[in-house]
């Protein structure tokens, strides 16, 4: 077992309270607004890291058909729960589905924990159809982050148990680094932007602030903005 996965059974049962809860609820609607908006409007979906089924769950409201995958057996089961009953246990860079069967592939909050990212877009492109699309948002670096590999060491010797608080040799995305590592697999028509200044684990007062700024450092800072969204398509079969 990856010491990621034996984090995410640990904190499987707290997750939702963090993401899905006050600020965390808003700083994650905030994230799903911008993954969707780079997916087509109908078809089969595949989220890779699905946890918990956060994202799936808003997916299939609107009528819409997503399967997960997730190396976390906590996760999953917590998945199943809120009734997100189509995940599998499974890993980013082996993907166990047939070539060209899905429409759309997402991964939120995920991307910097591959160790090999490069085969986790390799099989999203092999899964994806013709004319399909990958849309996903991770951590980005920036002068904050730059800073969290450092406080989750000091969070893992002192046994914290809080979601996300280890060491695991995460990997935070330059805007080129990761439009790149979209191109080198064969997306076209890629885009990438900042998202998010309020982030959830910051106090609800400073959060408030935060969010109240978060528009202006989007649009003119987003240097200071936390995470990225990344999208491609795959380009559609020459006659
Ligand atoms: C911060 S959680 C995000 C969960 C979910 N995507 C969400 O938005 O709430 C990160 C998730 O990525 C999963 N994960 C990490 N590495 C993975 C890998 N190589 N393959 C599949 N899932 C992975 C973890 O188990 C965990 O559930």
């Amino acid at each position: 077992m990856s010491k990621v996965s034996v984090h995410y059974d640990k904190v499987a049962d707290d997750y939702d309270n963090h993401y899905d809860a006050s600020n965390g609820r808003d700083y994650y609607s905030h994230i799903c607004d911008g993954v969707i908006s780079a997916l087509p409007k109908d078809g089969k979906l595949l989220d890779i890291g699905c946890g918990t089924g956060l994202f799936m769950q808003r997916y299939l409201k609107t009528g819409r058909e997503a399967i997960g995958i997730d190396i976390s057996q906590g996760m999953i089961r917590r998945a199943k729960t809120r009734k997100v009953s189509d995940v599998a246990l499974g890993t980013a860079e082996v993907l166990p589905f047939r070539n060209e069967s899905f429409d759309a592939v997402s991964s939120l909050l995920a991307f910097s924990y591959f160790q090999h990212p490069e085969s986790m877009l390799e099989e999203s492109f092999r899964v994806l159809k013709p004319g399909g699309s990958l849309s996903i948002c991770t951590l980005g670096r920036n002068i904050f982050t730059s800073m969290v590999p450092a406080a989750y060491r000091i969070g893992e010797k002192l046994n914290v148990k809080r979601v996300g608080m280890a060491y695991f040799s995460e990997h935070y995305y330059k805007e080129e680094e990761i439009k790149k590592l979209l191109e080198d697999v064969g997306f076209v028509d890629t885009n990438v932007f900042r998202r998010s200044f309020a982030h959830v684990d910051l106090r609800p007062s400073v959060y408030y602030l935060s969010k109240k700024m978060e528009p202006f450092i989007e649009s003119r800072m987003p240097y200071l903005a936390f995470n990225l969204c990344a999208s491609g398509r795959k380009p559609e079969k020459k006659e």
